[in-house]
């Protein structure tokens, strides 16, 4: 297993990774949009025949947020059900947010998370230290509300 950053030719086999795992879908053109403006954040887990075993599909939010402070944010995180509970997501996050940091001067990383997640609460909770910021109500397609959850970066500047 290895890890690297995501390269454009990734980006196809991000998405059936993600439709493998996620009901939060996307376009290509959204996948590239990340590839093309913030190409050192993103990273694929592959396995030892170069098959794409995991990603985190992540950016820069855009200038204009609320408090003027550069953030990134993770648009998606998924690892296929053979590969989990092997630290790959703790991997896949700690490298984008180090990126994050180095690149752009990242000073926390944010995300959204179903309330009902739990394993991705713990990782997120337990192992990578992120809180919670906020409850944004019926937040996904289905009506069930998301966690909005923060990560301070500034240990690893
Ligand atoms: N139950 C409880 N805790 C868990 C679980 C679980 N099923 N999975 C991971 N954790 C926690 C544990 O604390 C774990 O540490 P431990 O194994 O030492 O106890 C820690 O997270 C690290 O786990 P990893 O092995 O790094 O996580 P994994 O590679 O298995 O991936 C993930 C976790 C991404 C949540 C995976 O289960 C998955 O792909 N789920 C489906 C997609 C998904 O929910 N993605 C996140 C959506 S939110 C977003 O994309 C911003």
């Amino acid at each position: 297993m290895h890890i690297r950053n995501a390269k454009q030719e990734d980006l196809m086999n991000m998405q059936h990774c993600n439709l493998l795992c996620l009901p939060e879908n996307y376009q290509m053109k959204y996948y590239m949009y990340h590839g093309l403006s913030w190409p050192h954040v993103s990273y694929v887990a592959e396995d030892d025949n170069g098959n794409i075993i995991g990603y985190v599909l992540a950016k820069m939010e855009d200038d204009n947020n609320d408090d003027k402070v550069p953030h990134g944010h993770i648009t998606s995180l998924a690892v296929k059900r053979s590969y989990r509970r092997l630290g790959i997501a703790q991997k896949l996050m700690e490298q984008a947010s180090r990126a994050m940091v180095e690149n752009f001067n990242a000073q926390y990383v944010s995300l959204h998370v179903r309330v009902s997640n739990r394993a991705a609460l713990h990782l997120y909770q337990n192992t990578l230290k992120f809180q919670i910021n906020d409850i944004e109500a019926k937040y996904y397609a289905d009506g069930e509300d998301a966690f909005a959850m923060r990560r301070d970066l500034k240990s690893l500047l």
